[in-house]
């Protein structure tokens, strides 16, 4: 069919054409926003899943959501070994930026504008010593409004934390709205950092503040939380976001197409369902595929069986290859190893679940190896976002069907 018209879209945060099976999330979500704005106590949102289920695309959709509730909003995708400072100072301009002109005391924007600027070029050192200080060092926020001293400046990014975004919630306040901050790729925010978004959230949450954070992140990003602040746990409300069943997963390809009057056969959505185990972004992807291939309305499964060839091949370069490829080889040794150990476990036990969690112990064994002389793989494979400890003393890869690519991938 005419691939002009073609209407999925497999892509890192694309916008689906038809964002299925997310309904409770968009209701929890519109619950939040109310109380927040009637000061009844909320907490902070945490999505988590693994890679390619939609959390990019549901975070987006949550900011829409707030934004048409007339709040204030700003977006951050934090990266390893990047200090928070910065990022979460454009964000929070942004948001302050929308409420800016329903305030009715312009001073009031200024000083929180001041204080803003104060706590991101915190970040820059002086340049003491003679050095120059480096390019990026000589960032500039954008703000007209001179820096104010004394608050939210003195160089702990807790404290400062805590007095920015305080007075942010405080010129929300005044304006009858709220402030939300959506943080994505949020496991990768370092230990510092998240203690002192913690503390700031508990903080907010004290006052009654209307401020939150909604962060998405990898399955482990509770136990992040949790390791820098133990409350994180009562503080944070987390939502699993899974892959979509089946009524959903029909949803995301027949709704798109009908639009498009194109129907499929009830055989074709079987077999698309087994293809990608309701898994969003393997929706989309075989969805496409399909329809490229597909002569006419109505989509059969012959149909399907001649376009997943073309499906799997753009997965293993789009979806797993560019990941597999940031891997050393030492650690895709491990990956191999973990792969292969799961499809055993999957087997013994009966479970078509071949993204299964398995024992750091066991890798070792198979390898012939110590432990702990293949921490430092593991340990580079979490931060690079491949694998994550869910468990204590067990591993599991981030991206579904990993083990599936790799048991097809020449050794
Ligand atoms: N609810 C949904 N219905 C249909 N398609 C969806 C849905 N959510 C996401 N998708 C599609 O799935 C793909 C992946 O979405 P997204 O990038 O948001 O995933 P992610 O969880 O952020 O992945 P990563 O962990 O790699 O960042 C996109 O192509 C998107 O269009
Ligand atoms: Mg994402």
């Amino acid at each position: 069919m005419d691939p002009v018209r073609n209407p999925y879209a497999p892509g890192a945060g694309q916008r689906p054409p038809e964002l299925a099976g997310r309904g409770r999330e968009l209701d929890v979500f519109d619950v939040v926003l109310e109380r927040i704005a009637r000061g009844r106590p909320e907490r902070s949102l945490m999505l988590t899943g693994l890679r390619g289920v939609g959390k990019t695309v549901l975070l987006n959709t949550l900011r829409s959501q707030a934004i048409n509730h007339l709040w204030g909003t700003g977006k951050i995708e934090a990266r390893p070994d990047q200090s928070l400072r910065r990022p979460v100072a454009a964000a929070l301009h942004m948001a302050v930026r929308e409420l800016a002109p329903r305030h009715r005391a312009p001073d009031r924007i200024d000083a929180l504008l001041g204080v803003l600027k104060a706590f991101a070029q915190r970040a820059a050192p002086a340049g003491r010593g003679g050095a120059a200080p480096k390019l990026r060092d000589r960032w500039q926020p954008g703000i007209d409004v001179p820096a104010s001293s004394g608050r939210a400046d003195s160089g702990d990014i807790e404290i400062d934390l805590v007095e920015l975004l305080t007075d942010a919630a405080a010129v929300a306040t005044d304006v009858g709205t709220g402030i939300a901050i959506f943080i994505d790729e949020m496991q990768d925010l370092g230990a510092e950092d998240v203690s002192a978004l913690c503390a700031a959230c508990h903080e907010l949450s004290q006052l009654g503040a209307p401020l939150i954070v909604v962060g998405a992140g990898l399955p482990h990003l509770p136990a992040v939380l949790s390791a820098a602040k133990s409350y994180s746990e009562r503080l944070f409300r987390y939502q699993r976001i899974d892959r979509l069943d089946r009524i959903a997963a029909d949803q995301a390809l027949c709704a798109p197409a009908e639009r498009e009057e194109v129907e499929y056969e009830q055989k074709a959505l079987d077999l698309l369902y087994e293809k990608s185990g309701g898994y969003p972004y393997f929706v989309q992807a075989y969805g496409k595929a399909t329809w490229d291939h597909a002569p006419r309305s109505p989509i059969t499964a012959a149909d399907v069986r001649v376009a997943a060839p073309e499906a799997e091949a753009e997965l293993a370069v789009g979806f797993f290859g560019s990941r597999f490829e940031r891997a050393t080889p030492a650690e895709r040794e491990y990956m191999r190893a973990m792969a292969t150990l799961a499809l055993v476990d999957g087997e013994e036990s009966g479970r078509d679940d071949m993204d299964a969690a398995v024992p750091t112990a066991e890798i070792a064994r198979a390898l012939g190896r110590k432990p702990a002389s293949l921490s430092p793989a593991r340990d580079a494979l979490i931060k690079k976002g491949l694998i994550y400890s869910g468990e204590r003393g067990t591993v599991a890869f981030t991206v579904p069907h990993f083990g599936r690519y790799l048991r097809t991938q020449p050794a």
